[in-house]
């Protein structure tokens, strides 16, 4: 009998640091709207011409957990990777990793459920270790928004939440069923898929060509779309769910959280969340400050920085929880 273990992790984000009063100077919006409502102080946006990208951040913070890990990437047996946001339509970035960083001619997923995308490559990655398939298996979660987001007044309400920057993980095989990722959890619910989205391009809606034989200005379909308020009331009570019900699978009772890493969708979010299950500040890992929402590189840059802050330690029972896009959402306990 088999669990996965994470054994190594890693981060990226762009240098290039945007204030919240940067926004206000190309925008109608200022701080005190943006940090009332979602805690966000700053994001980070790649530069035009840095050479950033979801596949080369993915890259570099595949590197750091790789080495922290103290493996090799030939030990490597399966990628996963997560975004919203690939460098091409198709194929997708795992391929991308693959080349660049040598890995043999491994297999590569790509995931693409949007904010819950790390727990769903998490699952799929953990349960290709049960099955004993794999041993080792990088998962990563890498997202860049700046270049896809309306930076007008017309797109604030989501423009100024979004941040770029990448996560990822080495999960290895552990003997046992007692430590490692213990469960997954995941759901979906496709009837709001339309409260959170980009409609095009799409092939069932717009295409590429349809978009530029338009070249309509108003035309808001390729800029992402989000009901901030409903996405914000169902976000809470699903976190809340799928948090109790990784705990219940594991005969495990609120109290036994050492340490929960909500996805930074919003500290508002974060903040009901902590008091539901009356967890301490100190239980609670929060960088949406620093970062704003990363997507599916959100859980995986908090968790890295939760670790290089010593504030996971062996044994501790770590909670995972994401809810985003689809609606999707999805939690992970694990035995640290
Ligand atoms: C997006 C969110 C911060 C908006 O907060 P809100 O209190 O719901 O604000 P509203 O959308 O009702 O907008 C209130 C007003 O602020 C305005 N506004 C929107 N964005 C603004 C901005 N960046 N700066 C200033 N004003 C803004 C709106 O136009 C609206 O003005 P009006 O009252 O004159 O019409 C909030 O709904 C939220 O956090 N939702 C969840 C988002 C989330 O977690 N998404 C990711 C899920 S994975």
């Amino acid at each position: 009998m088999y669990n996965s273990k994470i054994i190594g992790l890693g981060k990226y984000v762009p240098d290039n640091v945007v204030t919240n009063d940067d926004l206000s100077k190309i925008m109608d919006t200022n701080d005190e709207w943006i940090t009332e409502r979602t805690g966000i102080k700053e994001r980070r946006w790649v530069k035009e011409g840095s050479g950033d990208t979801t596949a080369t951040m993915g890259v570099k913070a595949a590197k750091m957990a790789i080495e922290r890990a103290g493996i090799s990437k030939d030990d490597i047996d399966f990628i996963v990777f997560a975004t919203l946001s690939p460098d091409m339509y198709f194929p997708g970035p795992g391929v991308q990793v693959q080349h660049a960083l040598g890995i043999k001619t491994v297999g590569a997923l790509d995931v693409r459920n949007q904010c819950s995308g790390f727990i769903y490559a998490l699952s799929v990655a953990d349960n290709f270790i049960k099955t004993g398939m794999y041993k080792n298996i990088l998962v990563i979660g890498s997202e860049l928004h700046s270049h896809g987001l309306d930076k007008t007044t017309r797109g604030r309400g989501v423009s100024v939440i979004f941040g770029d920057g990448a996560g990822a993980a080495i999960l290895t095989r552990e003997e046992g069923n007692k430590k490692g990722i213990l469960s997954t959890h995941l759901h979906s619910q496709g009837e709001h898929a339309e409260e959170l989205v980009l409609k095009a391009p799409g092939m069932g809606t717009r295409w590429v060509n349809d978009i530029l034989a338009d070249n309509n200005e108003d035309d808001e379909s390729y800029f992402p779309y989000m009901n901030g308020q409903f996405v914000f009331k169902n976000a809470v009570v699903r976190f809340s769910e799928v948090i109790m019900e990784g705990l219940m699978a594991n005969g495990l009772q609120k109290e036994a959280i050492d340490m929960l890493i909500p996805h930074q969708a919003n500290l508002r979010i974060a903040q009901f969340i902590q008091n539901k299950f009356g967890l301490t500040n100190d239980q609670v890992f929060n960088n949406i400050q620093k970062y704003g929402n990363t997507t599916a590189a959100s859980i995986p840059l908090a968790l890295t920085e939760a670790w290089e802050a010593g504030k996971i330690k062996e044994g501790d029972t770590v909670v995972l929880a994401a809810f985003g896009s689809g609606f999707t959402w999805g939690s992970c306990i694990i035995n640290w």
